[in-house]
């Protein structure tokens, strides 16, 4: 079969489902080169700065990987703004619901909120509060957030910077997202949590 009868999701088959499931997976082996495609886009972004948001990003995980850090994190440096272009206004939560099945509770959280703790760098410029970050003060990954903000995101805007490519990242974007280990609540209910 090329494509399921049913036209209703209620009239589907088991067998035409476990079709549709083989097709899924085969889908998701593709996950990694749609996320660098993506991340390629942003090439065109952020004008303004001396680098651009593909750059920036380059710059961030290879930051981080030099710095010996976790393939997980070197991933989670280079992902971290790819919401940028659709979620202009909400850019770490989409960055966040991206990676979340692939990376600890820890990086999840760090990337959901980096936004926010990034904001200690500029926002006091238009009459923000720079210090916002504070009301996770006591949260257990408040450190992480913060170092993860100096050390590779308000630091990686040098165009004189010799980032890595976006190949040299491509096998470690395909090892971090080929096991997912936590599940979005569709996933759970079809599958459990594992
Ligand atoms: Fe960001
Ligand atoms: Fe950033």
């Amino acid at each position: 079969m090329k494509t399921v009868d049913f036209i209703r999701m209620e009239e589907g088959t088991a067998q035409e489902y476990a079709y549709l499931d083989r097709l899924e997976d085969d889908y998701k082996i593709g996950l990694a080169s749609r996320l660098l495609e993506a991340l390629a886009k942003l090439e065109n972004s952020m004008s303004g700065y001396k680098v651009s948001r593909l750059e920036h990003s380059l710059q961030s995980a290879t930051r981080a990987h030099r710095a010996g850090e976790s393939e997980e994190m070197v991933v989670v440096a280079l992902l971290h703004d790819i919401g940028d272009e659709l979620a202009t206004y909400s850019h770490s939560e989409m960055a966040a619901a991206i990676l979340r099945p692939f990376v600890s509770e820890e990086l999840y959280w760090v990337v959901k909120h980096h936004g926010i703790f990034q904001m200690y760098y500029y926002a006091h410029h238009s009459g923000g509060d720079r210090n916002t970050r504070e009301k996770f003060i006591d949260h257990p990954f408040y450190e992480t957030a913060v170092r993860f903000c100096h050390e590779y995101d308000q630091n990686c805007f040098d165009p004189d910077y010799d980032s890595e490519s976006l190949e040299f990242f491509r096998p470690m974007v395909e090892r971090v997202t080929a096991h997912p280990k936590a599940f979005d609540a569709e996933h759970q209910a079809r599958y459990g949590s594992e």
